[in-house]
């Protein structure tokens, strides 16, 4: 019998991705669908909002124009609105599931249900009580859809809702609003009330599917499936249903204890990975540097099997501490003239060709700084190329204060200023009258742009970088105006191509968020290695000396056992780095869509860097200032 879901309360389905995750629900819903068409039923669809649902109703869009599969049996009831909000508003989930599915299906509109954030306040109890009475005449949930809040809301019942909690207003928690913040324009305009079903509502559903993608979700997942009921979190009151699944990616489960500690499931096989997770996890836990491990920790720890087939604690250790040691290297691009066995890098070619990829104009210099700077120093020809225009991220006073330079600059230099006053005084006028949330017009949006390039180039001014090495590739995907992008399309593609095939670099270094569920930086990282695959299929010779590194963006770091290169920092070049990110002062202070974490950018960076290093020192290897770290992807 397989022991490896022995800590689970409800089942978890884990896919590689949210791709075929959604495409499992997505092929559920179709089956229960085509069942109820054949016996002439009505199908009761139960429907969620947010970013995890979106690849899921994709998919239904996609099964319904190409393999013919109708709506027009489907009743559908929504979890929740925000309250109070406009049906029309952009933020609201009427036209989100507009948007996202009901415009492109053959739904019946009768058949829509959303609770109204329009209602009257005192007319609030009568709609929800309306609300929960036409789902009973309907015949009760055949197949309720959640997402998860990271606080553990399912729907909107926040923490602390009780498993007999009705259809009613709630009160947002903080932390929802925060993480709901990257739909508006900033914090102050999430609304803070909401309509819910109630957790009792939810529990009638005859089945319910709740998933949940990227590694934000894995503290929250591990929280409702293995530990006990509580309504602190209420997606664990969901054990108490007999027929629900969590339909996971890789990342939202990495917390549970399969994957986490998976010798503890008494299935495991020790390849060197995961004999370095399970000693480094231990050694932190127990703060205990590696080499001071004993026989006893071992067993107290669970990892009495790996004993058992090794012999020996000391040996074990040893093992692992080469394995960390052999990680650190202040040569990036490896150490020219040295012969070093373990080290992350080739010696030869020296020196090598770089491409730093950014996702927007700011990421290399938080993410990997102090490395992009080694590079630089110690003789490699190190490129920068910035994928998207980051002009999203710019605030409105910033072109009008851009704009205002341009035109007392062309007054300095005896220039007609005609022109430049008049786009000035557009600019004005449209940002004065400018809706929350609402697109800039092109010119204004190519004006961020030029902001954001601007201090890319001045940061790489800084590093010392030649502006022949500086490219920006202005991907198309990126440019809607809005939070929302386009897929990676083939011009996108195309681009990066060309400039891989103009530089035929040693060394690629990526943004790897590999499961960043709807961010610019997974799909800037699905383009380079789009590219990379398809330069090797058609057998240009250098790609076979071209290594890819992954740093992680602004948001996260490598867990330390996943770590294959760490590249400490001394004190004055943390504060070298620090000083290099203040150049993009238009990320400073107040950004848009700064997403749930208030820290500026290069403190973020900072304390990564610091943790990192303070863990290796942990783990009983020198204390550095602050580490950059990295992963190889093999493409
Ligand atoms: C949305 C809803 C919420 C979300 C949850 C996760 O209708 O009820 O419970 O499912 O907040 O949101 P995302 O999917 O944006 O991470």
């Amino acid at each position: 019998m397989s022991m490896v879901d022995s800590f689970e309360k409800i089942p978890v389905k884990i896919f590689p991705d949210l791709k075929e995750g959604s495409a499992f629900v997505a092929q559920q819903i179709a089956t229960l669908i085509r069942n109820k068409q054949t016996r002439k039923e009505k199908a009761v669809l139960g429907l969620s909002t947010g970013s995890t649902p979106k690849s899921l109703y994709a998919e239904l869009v996609r099964m319904h124009k190409e393999e013919k599969l109708s709506f027009k049996n489907v009743v559908a009831f929504n979890l929740d609105q925000y309250y109070p909000i406009a049906n029309d508003a952009l933020q609201s989930y009427h036209r989100f599931m507009r948007i996202n599915l009901f415009d492109h299906i053959d739904i019946n509109p009768k058949n829509i249900h959303i609770p109204n954030g329009e209602v009257k306040k005192e007319g609030i109890k009568t709609h929800c009580r309306q609300y929960e009475k036409m789902i009973e005449d309907a015949g009760g949930i055949d197949l309720q859809i959640l997402g998860i809040g990271n606080n553990g809301h399912i729907g909107f019942n926040e923490p602390g809702s009780s498993i007999n909690s009705r259809t009613r207003l709630i009160t947002l928690d903080n932390s929802s609003r925060i993480a709901n913040s990257y739909e508006f324009a900033n914090i102050s305009e999430v609304p803070r009330l909401a309509i819910t079903m109630g957790i009792s509502d939810i529990l009638k559903a005859k089945k319910i599917i709740l998933m949940a993608w990227g590694p934000m979700k894995a503290p929250v997942i591990k929280k409702a499936v293995e530990d006990d009921i509580t309504e602190h979190v209420p997606a664990s009151l969901l054990q108490n249903h007999d027929d629900v699944t969590f339909i996971v990616d890789e990342s939202a489960a990495a917390e549970l204890t399969r994957n986490k500690s998976p010798w503890l499931t008494g299935d495991c096989e020790w390849t060197p990975k995961m004999i370095k997770k399970a000693v480094v996890n231990m050694a932190l836990k127990l703060g205990k540097p590696v080499l001071s491990l004993t026989n006893s920790d071992y067993n107290e720890y669970g990892l009495s099997d790996l004993l058992v087939e090794k012999g020996d604690a000391y040996e074990i250790n040893l093992e692992v501490f080469y394995m960390l040691r052999d990680t650190l290297t202040g040569w990036p691009a490896g150490k020219p003239n040295a012969v070093i066995p373990g080290h992350p890098e080739r010696s030869i070619p020296y020196p090598k060709k770089v491409i730093i990829f950014s996702p927007h104009p700011d990421d290399d210099i938080i993410s990997m700084g102090g490395t992009f700077q080694r590079l630089h120093d110690q003789g490699n020809d190190v490129h920068a190329a910035y994928q998207t225009s980051g002009n999203i991220a710019v605030t409105d006073e910033f072109v009008t204060r851009f704009l205002d330079f341009a035109v007392g600059f062309e007054e300095i230099a005896g220039i007609d200023t005609s022109k430049s006053d008049k786009i000035l005084k557009d600019a004005r006028r449209f940002l004065a009258r400018k809706k929350s949330n609402q697109v800039d017009t092109p010119k204004i949006r190519a004006i961020k742009g030029l902001i954001r390039r601007c201090e890319a180039r001045a940061a790489c001014r800084y590093v010392g970088i030649k502006d022949d090495n500086i490219h920006f590739l202005n991907l198309p995907f990126y440019e809607t105006g809005s939070i929302e992008k386009k897929p990676m399309s083939e011009k996108d593609v195309k681009i990066t191509m060309e400039l891989l095939r103009k530089i035929k670099p040693h060394q690629v270094f990526c943004a790897g968020d590999l499961a960043d569920p709807h961010g610019t930086h997974k799909i800037c990282l699905d383009i380079v290695t789009e590219s990379l695959s398809r330069i090797k299929k058609d057998h240009d010779a250098w790609i076979n000396d071209c290594w890819l590194w992954l740093y992680k963006g602004a948001w996260q770091e490598w867990n330390i056992e996943e770590i294959e290169m760490a590249v400490p920092m001394s004190p004055d070049q943390v504060l070298k780095k620090r000083f290099g990110i203040f150049i993009h002062q238009s990320q400073k202070d107040m950004v848009p869509f700064q997403g749930s974490d208030s820290r500026e950018f290069w403190q973020r960076a900072e304390e990564r860097n610091s943790v990192t290093a303070g863990q290796y020192a942990d783990l009983g290897l020198t204390h550095y200032a602050a580490m950059e770290a990295f992963v190889r992807w093999h493409y």
